[in-house]
């Protein structure tokens, strides 16, 4: 770990704090001008650090970067890869990549604040915009035998509902399969992605990518996605990303721990009652909505007004 890295760990865990350089360069072990060069680097990078003669240096409350260091300080199992990026093509990408040149631990993550080729379901491009969103893709080896990939899908999204509450206070909607919504926009998207072993078919490891739309973009949604996508925050209202981010995580591993599919995943569905469309591939159905079954499934009365069971589909409302 880098004098820098350590510095920021040490700023982040004592926030609206101040440490001397004394301090710090004894507990670093380094010099007292390593420190200032540091703490220099850093706020040329952004981070809101106030440098007081005699009494140190003060990361402020309201500084809101998101760094490696601060949502490590978030998770519950730190023993994890950490990678925080301004700029990547895809989280998930970049995971799958990571994932496959090594085995990593449960639970790693990569953050992004921009994706240039952010990947949707179906093999849709996900609109990933600097500064209003954040995205993320999270690492699970699930037990092979017993976790269904839909039973993961759920998870993931009930994970999100609960992190995006106690992060932001507002409360999500799930649009079956695990589309979120807020006042009949979509304001997060999630792409779970399996690997599976060529020779046994078995999975190996799992990606579950998560996109949110924290704010409404700059200039607005482009046209093609105005009038389905929607921001979880109104702008100017603040929430810490790296707490966020954490959050994210630690509710992904609690509830992808469970079996079966959760109750808050029924009891936060937005379809049931409505007039649907369900897509697959060219075809599209119209349906309404019954309910989602327990095992995840959605039922449905289709067209000719008896009942039926999809498993999965592409919906809209
Ligand atoms: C969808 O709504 O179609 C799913 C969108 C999933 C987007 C996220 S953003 C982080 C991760 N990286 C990607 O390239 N995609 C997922």
């Amino acid at each position: 770990m880098s004098t820098k890295s350590r510095l920021l760990e040490l700023l982040e865990q004592n926030r609206g704090k101040y440490l001397s350089g004394n301090e710090l360069a004894k507990m670093l072990d380094v010099s007292r001008t390593a420190v200032w060069k540091g703490m220099k680097s850093l706020q040329q990078e952004g981070y809101s650090i106030t440098a007081v003669t005699n009494k140190g240096y003060l990361l402020e409350e309201d500084n809101n970067i998101l760094s490696e260091e601060a949502v490590r300080l978030q998770l519950k199992n730190t023993e994890v890869l950490v990678e925080v990026w301004k700029e990547i093509a895809s989280t998930n990408q970049r995971m799958k990549q990571l994932a496959v040149e090594k085995r990593l631990p449960h639970g790693s993550v990569v953050v992004a604040q921009l994706q240039t080729e952010g990947k949707g379901r179906k093999g849709r491009k996900f609109y990933s915009p600097k500064d209003s969103g954040l995205y993320l893709s999270v690492l699970l080896y699930p037990e092979k035998t017993a976790q269904k990939s839909l039973e993961i899908t759920a998870a993931a999204a009930v994970a999100v509902c609960k992190a995006v509450e106690n992060c932001c206070g507002v409360s999500l909607g799930i649009k079956w399969v695990n589309d979120l919504y807020l006042e009949n926009k979509k304001v997060c998207g999630i792409l779970t992605e399996a690997v599976t072993d060529f020779e046994t078919g078995d999975i190996e490891f799992v990606v579950v990518g998560i996109g949110l739309n924290l704010y409404e973009p700059t200039g607005g949604f482009p046209k093609e996605l105005k009038e389905k996508a929607g921001a979880i925050l109104p702008d100017g209202q603040k929430v810490d990303k790296n707490k966020l981010v954490g959050e994210l995580v630690n509710q992904l591993l609690l509830e992808t721990e469970k079996s079966g599919i959760p109750q808050e995943y029924i009891s936060r569905n937005i379809v049931p009652g409505k007039k649907i469309q369900i897509i697959f591939g060219e075809t599209k159905r119209e349906v309404i909505a019954k309910e989602i079954l327990s095992d995840g499934k959605l039922l449905a009365i289709n067209e000719k007004d008896e009942e039926e069971i999809f498993p999965s589909g592409d919906v809209s409302v």
